[in-house]
């Protein structure tokens, strides 16, 4: 095993996700680079992916956290409106071809969202509190 993952990390209250209503953001690192990633109800179930669309790798949102077209059914990429089935990141239409968004696990758990970190997708380290008191020079 190439180092351990951690288990599961909390992400918001399942009330916080309406079904077909606004995602929960929130970055990662993909491969160790900066990268965010979106949690969304759809037909009752959590879903997750990274936020990037497949035909040119930017962020598909229109507005922050919101991912669904005017009839909340399909994910849609705001910049040239590829759309996305939610249940599984397939591309359904426009120019995102065969491929599907990249998945990322998340299971609810007494009442809790959670997402469980894999080899290539991990969470974005704590910021060192000696970042901060760095700045803080005496005069
Ligand atoms: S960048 Fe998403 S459809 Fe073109």
């Amino acid at each position: 095993m190439q180092g351990s993952l951690p288990a599961a990390v909390p992400l918001c209250p399942s009330a916080a996700l309406a079904d077909g209503g606004r995602a929960w953001v929130w970055d990662v690192l993909e491969f160790g680079q900066p990268a965010s990633a979106f949690v969304l109800r759809f037909d009752g179930q959590a879903r997750a992916y990274i936020n990037r669309c497949l035909h040119v790798p930017v962020e598909l949102d229109w507005q922050p956290g919101e991912f669904l077209d005017a009839d909340r059914r399909f994910i849609i990429c705001s910049v040239h409106g590829a759309t996305y089935e939610p249940a599984d990141g397939r591309c359904v239409g426009g120019p995102c071809g065969r491929g599907r968004l990249t998945p990322v696990r998340v299971a609810e758990v007494s009442g809790q969202v959670c997402w469980y970190p894999s080899r290539d997708i991990r969470p974005v380290p704590a910021a060192s509190p000696r970042a901060s008191a760095a700045d803080e020079s005496p005069p």
